[in-house]
């Protein structure tokens, strides 16, 4: 599918539950109300739509949160989007504690690929951004993972005055193990707007001070906006998503399904088209129609300085990213 701009939409990142085990504040804050489970679209519901979404030529999807995990059955729903005709890949953004426990079941159903959020490897830091205390689950989960032979990214971010020196002991991961440490700026949207965030060239600049042979590597690391780098003697690369300093809109990929159904045509808009009463009260076709509509609707960027789009976004757990 393209859009009005002539983009190529073909990824599709869904987001399976609002709920989330974790209480980051930039995301998930204690006290968000959270959605009954009759207003969420059930996996049924969603495999549905990812059907009518692969014939139109979406080829990737990206299964998200809240946390994907939490929601009883997910990797059987990997493996029945796994199984669509013309579906290439479908990876999973979690936050990586149950990643342990889930491990082997997602590696039957098919998955491609995990990216685990994971902003400190600092136990005390962990639980005051977090509110857990799961730090070595996390860690466990990730060498699990790598171990299986899975590919691993790992998403940082960083907050002024909380994590803003973690960047370094996160880099080591991508030293040691073959997993790819990408440096997110935090985005005023969600609950992301009462916390400073750090400008991802900040960061590489201290990189490229600390490794001055770190080259940019322009071989594509997956479906996202991320930039990468290589240090010599590193397993893993380095990636920067500077969705606040290096808007990436010109070449946007996606649609997104929030866990009510929702279809957002962009991360940050708020015209979305209800899918959940099309799936719930229309035809098969009309599927298909109402995720062209959202295609067409596409804004040429997010606006996520203005005040609408704040407001838009404020519920990121829903949207997954
Ligand atoms: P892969 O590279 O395929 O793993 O995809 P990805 O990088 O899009 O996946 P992930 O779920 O790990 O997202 C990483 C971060 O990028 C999250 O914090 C997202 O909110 C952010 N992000 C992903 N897509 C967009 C987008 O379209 N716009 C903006 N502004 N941020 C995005
Ligand atoms: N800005 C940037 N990233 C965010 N995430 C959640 N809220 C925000 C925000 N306001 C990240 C999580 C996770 C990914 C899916 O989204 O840290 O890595
Ligand atoms: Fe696409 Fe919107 Fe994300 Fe920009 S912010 S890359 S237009 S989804």
């Amino acid at each position: 599918m393209r859009d009005s701009l002539g983009r190529e939409i073909d990824y599709m990142r869904i987001s399976v539950t609002d709920r989330c085990n974790l209480r980051c504040r930039y995301c998930m804050p204690e006290g968000i109300a959270l959605s009954p489970a009759r207003e969420l679209l059930t996996f049924e519901e969603i495999e549905l739509v990812s059907q009518a979404a692969a014939e139109l030529g979406i080829r990737r999807f990206k299964i998200t949160g809240g946390e994907p995990l939490v929601r009883r059955g997910c990797p059987k729903l990997i493996g029945r989007l796994r199984r669509i005709p013309k579906v290439e890949q479908v990876t999973l953004t979690t936050n990586g504690v149950l990643l342990g426990d889930f491990l082997d079941e997602l590696l039957e159903n098919g998955l491609d690929g995990v990216n685990i959020s994971l902003d400190t490897l600092n136990a005390d830091l962990y639980q005051q951004i977090t509110g857990l205390d799961e730090l070595e689950r996390v860690r466990e989960g990730i060498y699990k993972a790598v171990e299986s032979g899975l590919r691993v990214k790992i998403n940082t971010v960083l907050q002024r005055g909380v994590n803003d020196s973690e960047w370094e002991a996160l880099t080591g991961f991508a030293r040691e193990i073959p997993v790819d440490v990408r440096f997110i700026e935090l985005m005023p949207i969600g609950f992301g707007e009462k916390q400073k965030g750090v400008d991802g060239n900040e960061i590489l600049s201290m990189l490229r001070k600390k490794y001055p042979q770190m080259e940019k590597d322009d071989r594509i690391h997956g479906n996202g906006p991320a930039v990468y780098y290589r240090i010599p003697g590193f397993e893993g690369c380095v990636g920067f998503i500077c969705a606040v300093h290096r808007k990436f809109c010109a070449s946007c990929n996606r649609i997104r399904l929030t866990a009510k159904g929702e279809l957002k045509p962009c991360l940050c808009y708020g015209d979305c088209v209800d899918l959940r009463r099309v799936v719930r009260e229309g035809a098969y076709q009309e599927i298909k129609g109402a995720i062209w509509e959202a295609v067409i609707r596409k804004p040429k960027m997010h606006c996520f300085e203005t005040e609408e789009g704040v407001t838009e976004c404020r519920r990121m757990v829903e949207i997954g990213g």
